[in-house]
């Protein structure tokens, strides 16, 4: 199983064979030593024959791709069976109350780089699409993830490891906490993230 855009390899299934593609030292470098093996890659570009594996997954990497056509692209070239994807449906990040009343510039900015629903279904026909709730509990720290955790969005550490704020500072060390936590009450996670899982199966006309 093929891992793209991998990182620091939280979501590696360990009951698999998996092999990781991620381009940055960076992260690399946080893989734990029993992490599985990597190759220093780009989606755009993957160092692999045809249909050399028999599955993908990219887990909230598609925003990072310069080229997320000849990505997927590269997906389908290597995958003989099956292609999972989970991404951030940005109609609905736009309701999440972090996003709706103190961020809405992250929509025209670092959401602007996830592709929509609708655009991943003409570039992978015959793709089903999952919706996934975000519990208020959620391990992750991804932005969506800490809707019931107000707290979490003005932590310094969480920020740094978060992308969305790298492009939001000034409005978020201005937001009083008080109001964080208010408005939190009145939110909801639902449907904040989706999957796309695409079985090769099932079309063989493929992007
Ligand atoms: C938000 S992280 C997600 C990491 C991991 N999938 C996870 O869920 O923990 C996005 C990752 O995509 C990687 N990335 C950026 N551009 C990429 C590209 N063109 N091809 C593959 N991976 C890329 C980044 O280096 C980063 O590690």
């Amino acid at each position: 199983m093929l891992n793209v855009g991998a990182g620091a390899g939280s979501y590696e299934p360990p009951d698999r064979w998996v092999l990781a593609v991620e381009p940055s030292e960076v992260m690399i470098d946080q893989r734990l030593p029993n992490a599985a093996p990597v190759l220093k890659a780009t989606v755009e570009q993957l160092p692999l024959a045809d249909q050399t594996v028999d599955a993908a997954m990219a887990i909230l990497t598609l925003h990072h791709w310069e080229n997320i056509e000849a990505g997927l692209l590269e997906l389908v070239r290597v995958v003989r069976d099956r292609i999972v994807i989970l991404t951030m449906d940005t109609e609905k990040l736009a309701e999440l109350w972090i996003v709706r009343d103190y961020l809405p510039e992250l929509l025209g900015q670092h959401a602007a780089r996830f592709p929509s629903i609708g655009r991943l279904r003409q570039l992978l026909p015959g793709t089903n699409v999952e919706v996934l709730s975000v519990p208020r509990d959620c391990q992750d720290g991804f932005m969506a993830a800490l809707w019931a955790r107000p707290d979490a969005y003005l932590d310094p550490a969480i920020r740094a490891a978060t992308s969305p704020w790298q492009t939001s500072r000034r409005r978020l060390s201005s937001a009083p906490s008080a109001s964080y936590a208010k408005t939190s009450t009145q939110a909801n996670g639902n449907a904040a993230t989706t999957t796309c899982s695409r079985d090769k199966r099932l079309t063989s006309d493929c992007v």
